[in-house]
């Protein structure tokens, strides 16, 4: 039955699509399939962008993604936070199946050099489709682990989970990617550490003088033992100094690293590149093209043209530079004659950062009316985000849907229209988007979407569709600092557990259709239903957790950095290549 209605449902596709290619246009008809391009911001807020109701910051390509295509208002990322938010996209669960959470305070992967990471028996969306035959790649950040046991090993490499062609960063742009944003505490260390590695090799210096010219009379060991702490200090510091610090920013393709440490001013024309190369390449045959921008989380990497040209700041001038790089891929498309060919996807890993400050200047990003921000798995800023759909002629342009989805739901949808299936040996939480996205259907399939931090339920929301209404319960929620901010001001991120959470009972209860921004929490008195919707929305929690099987967690004990597995392309320390040197 199931089987019959999916093969219907390709055949009135695959007409649809063969009268949207009329056949004077040399696109390919002998494969109806679609084209993905993916492209996904690293901490942009959904405040941060012109369709989703900025007036001052110019995203003019975005915008015409949406006017194009569909614009979803209620995406929601299933982790605040980098890490588990790419793990649930790519695999279409929820990070805590896969075991790509936290329990320890360390939400995303601290390191390349660690041995967590996205787990082999993941079935990531590339790999259904390069096993149907796509040409699948990913360009931009990973962050979901490298080696597990041995450098090189690389078994957590995006080669390793269905991706036919990488380049990009292993890891994450980090404020220690570059010198200026080098964290305080850091500086300060190295500081010190330098002071020790002067003094000391001013006392060796003396000893050895002295003991020349005979000023002194003391055995050599003394100034051998001098020498060798200032040699080991100096190394020390080396290391803290310049091989930790830029260790994780480095460029590979496929299993080769390119540039280590990078060289920021290049990296933009050097990704752009490379997607025009990938789709060049692959025009004839179908392609996922995952593109996992470095923009626009900090320390903000923008190039000069874009330096000081937007009314926001840095943070602004990086956006500005995102929403270019987007118009130029577009145009990629369009040149090659792929743009009726090709479903296009834009969205942010989660919410904007709201504790990135550096000094008077706007670091992170901006959530618009929603409450919070990156790190916040409960509060709508940590999760909502961006979620724009464009494939003209399939999908009807300029529509606008409220309804509750998940960044999970590329899954399905992606590998639906790809030809593949749907793996039926796990659970699977995204749901297909097609029907809501052409408008076959009203709702959305999800009536419940859970809202973890780390591996700790902190809220849940239901949409109750008989009534319209989009409940939302928080069970816990991170404590403000200072008292009375949006954020937890002073630390990276707000904690998801400990003293400086709080725990609600009852729950909190919020209406989010009448009040978005989570401003007034609702009371038996307020709404009648109270009793029953926190009781309806406790029993769907229960059902969750009976489909949850233990998983190893990934960022707990695989979270400590190992010397031995960090990524080197030098004698180790000295970790210095360049590949790219005829980059222009
Ligand atoms: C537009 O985005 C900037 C940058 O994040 C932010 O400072 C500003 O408040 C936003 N404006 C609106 C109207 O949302």
């Amino acid at each position: 039955m199931l089987d019959l209605e999916y093969f219907w449902n390709r055949l009135l596709l695959t007409l649809g699509v063969l009268l949207v290619l009329k056949p004077s246009g040399c696109v390919r008809t002998s494969d109806s399939r679609p084209n993905f391009l993916l492209l996904m911001a690293d901490d942009l807020g959904i405040g941060d962008v012109g369709c989703y109701g900025n007036n001052t910051i110019r995203t003019p390509n975005i915008d015409r993604l949406a006017e194009d295509g569909v614009k979803l208002t209620q995406h929601i990322s299933a982790a605040p936070v980098c890490t588990p938010s790419r793990a649930a996209f790519l695999t279409g669960r929820y990070p805590i199946r896969s075991g790509m959470v936290s329990s320890n305070g360390n939400q995303v992967l601290q390191w390349t050099g660690v041995s967590g990471g996205i787990p082999t028996n993941e079935m990531t969306f590339a790999k259904i489709l390069k096993n149907k035959g796509y040409a699948t790649g990913l360009i931009g950040k990973w962050h979901l682990g490298l080696n597990c046991d041995s450098a090189g090993d690389h078994c957590h490499h995006p080669l390793n989970h269905g991706f036919d062609h990488f380049y990009g960063m292993p890891f994450s742009l980090m404020g220690d990617c570059i010198q200026w944003e080098i964290s305080e505490k850091r500086a300060g260390l190295e500081h010190r550490l330098n002071l020790c590695v002067q003094i000391v090799a001013f006392a060796a210096l003396t000893l050895t003088v002295a003991k020349l010219i005979h000023l002194i009379s003391i055995a050599w060991m003394p100034v051998i033992w001098s020498t060798a702490a200032a040699v080991l200090l100096f190394l020390t510091s080396y290391f803290v100094g310049v091989l930790i610090v830029h260790a994780d920013c480095f460029l590979m393709r496929h299993h080769t690293i390119t540039e280590q440490p990078m060289h920021f001013q290049r990296t933009t024309p050097l990704l752009l590149k490379e997607v025009s190369l990938f789709v060049q390449r692959n025009k004839h045959k179908p392609f996922l093209l995952f593109v996992s921008f470095l923009h626009v989380h900090t320390p903000l990497i923008t190039t000069k043209n874009f330096c000081g040209k937007s009314l926001h700041g840095m943070y602004g001038d990086n956006i500005e530079e995102m929403d270019w790089m987007v118009g130029q891929i577009l145009d990629t498309l369009d040149k090659e004659g792929l743009t009726q060919s090709t479903l296009v996807y834009f969205t942010s890993d989660h919410g904007g950062s709201l504790e990135s400050q550096l000094g008077n200047n706007q670091y992170g990003g901006w959530n618009g009316i929603y409450k919070g921000g990156k790190g916040m798995g409960g509060w709508e800023g940590g999760i909502r985000v961006p979620g724009i759909f464009r494939w003209p002629g399939v999908l009807p342009a300029g529509r606008v849907i409220d309804e509750p989805t998940s960044l999970m739901d590329v899954y399905p949808t992606v590998v639906q229209l790809g030809g593949g299936q749907v793996p039926r040996d796990r659970v699977i939480d995204g749901q297909d988007l097609l029907p809501l996205l052409q408008g076959t259907t009203q709702h959305s399939s999800h009536e419940f979407l859970l809202h973890y931090c780390e591996d700790i339920l902190h809220a849940a929301r239901w949409h109750q569709r008989e009534r319209g209404t989009v409940w939302k319960v928080h069970y816990m929620s991170p404590v403000f600092h200072p008292e009375g901010a949006g954020a937890c001001y002073g630390k990276a991120v707000c904690p998801c557990s400990g003293e400086k959470v709080a725990l609600h009972d009852p729950p909190l209860l919020y209406d989010l259709s009448r009040d978005p921004s989570e401003a007034h929490p609702l009371t038996p008195d307020m709404e009648p239903s109270f009793t029953q919707v926190l009781e309806r929305v406790e029993q769907a929690v229960r059902e969750h957790r009976r489909t949850l099987s233990p998983a190893p967690m990934q960022l707990d004990s695989g979270n400590v950095w190992k010397p031995w597995l960090q990524p080197c392309c030098g004698l180790f320390p000295l970790c210095w290549c360049d590949q790219e040197d005829d980059w222009q």
